[in-house]
């Protein structure tokens, strides 16, 4: 089946399985490969993308679902030369070390900045708690998100 939608500002036009994955055809497809797949069920958020401005898990959705829609991943928010801020401050405060979950946690960090800019801690941990790490016990990653904290918006 053809599938339409915007990938990071791209117009995409696609032939797919009808029971293609999302995940999989960022990553195999589109060459997006910053999006990362572990559990497949949900679980862990390393698969994490904004679909229309939300993050999701693109390792539970049918591409079909997708159809005229807007998907941004990691490589749409940020890279090396110009990275977004929550991956700077991750990369500063050492919240990345094998970083698997790191583009996933990028996602639904910068979602969760934008939307709730003053977020106190118990937020920014709810609303990361789809995502799952490894390697750095959370506190770092956690921290470096706080950092972000716009303290004097008054949301
Ligand atoms: S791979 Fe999608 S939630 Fe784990
Ligand atoms: S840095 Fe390795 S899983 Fe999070």
């Amino acid at each position: 089946m053809l599938v339409q939608f915007t990938a990071n500002n791209q117009p995409i036009k696609i032939d797919v399985d009808p029971d293609a994955i999302l995940a999989d055809v960022l990553r195999d497809r589109l060459g997006l490969k910053g999006t990362k797949i572990s559990c497949r069920e949900g679980e862990c958020g390393a698969c994490t993308v904004w679909l229309d401005g939300q993050p999701v898990n693109s390792c539970l959705i049918p591409v079909a679902k997708v159809e005229g829609r807007t998907i941004v991943t990691i490589e749409g928010l940020g890279n090396i030369e110009s990275p977004h801020p929550v991956q700077e401050r991750i990369a500063e405060y050492g919240g990345s070390q094998c970083g698997f979950c790191s583009p996933g946690f990028v996602m639904s960090a910068a979602a969760l900045l934008r939307d709730h800019p003053s977020a106190g801690r118990a937020e920014i941990v709810e609303g990361l708690s789809g995502n799952l790490c490894r390697c750095t016990g959370y506190v770092k990653i956690i921290a470096a998100v706080e950092s972000l904290v716009d303290r004097d918006s008054g949301e």
